[in-house]
């Protein structure tokens, strides 16, 4: 599958899961906070170890390293939820920071890096890239609870490379 049409699918499932969480009933909401958890870590991951060390060049390069950064933000602020009791009164507030946070990141994403990665890559390459993703996405959800691992990346921005 090609690397950005598996991406841009993602983000719009990851941003409708975020919504359901905003409308959900309590019980659902613990349900929906795992999916959204697991399927942002299984995202990011993906992008940091396989698609952008491979889209990196001159004229994506700084693009790549703010969207390290913004990866860092995203995974402090829901390492933060992970640790924080639902009931919280701040819970639902970082929730929504959360989620202005991934929105403003996709977008960013679709905008500005996606058309240059489709100037750079052939469709073949780009499909390659997509399996690849995939791939790791399902092996680390057989390792189970993907979303922990956001724990341990709070200190620094990923490398590039
Ligand atoms: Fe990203
Ligand atoms: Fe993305």
């Amino acid at each position: 599958m090609d690397a950005i049409e598996l991406l841009t699918s993602q983000h719009r499932r990851l941003e409708g899961l975020m919504k359901d969480w905003m409308n959900g009933s309590e019980g659902r909401r613990q349900t929906l906070f795992k999916q959204v958890g697991d399927e942002l870590t299984l995202h990011v991951t993906s992008e940091e170890q396989v698609f952008y060390p491979a889209v990196k060049e001159k004229r994506t390069e700084d693009i790549l390293l703010e969207s390290l950064e913004e990866h860092l933000s995203l995974k402090r602020v829901l390492a933060d939820l992970i640790a924080l009791d639902p009931a919280d009164p701040t819970f639902e507030a970082k929730f929504h920071v959360l989620k202005e946070q991934a929105e403003h990141h996709h977008k960013e994403e679709e905008e500005h890096l996606f058309p240059k990665v489709k100037q750079l890559l052939e469709p073949m390459a780009r499909n390659t890239l997509g399996e690849q993703m995939l791939a790791l996405q399902q092996q680390l959800k057989r390792e189970g609870d993907p979303r922990e691992a956001v724990s341990e990346q709070t200190d620094q921005a990923a490398k590039l490379d």
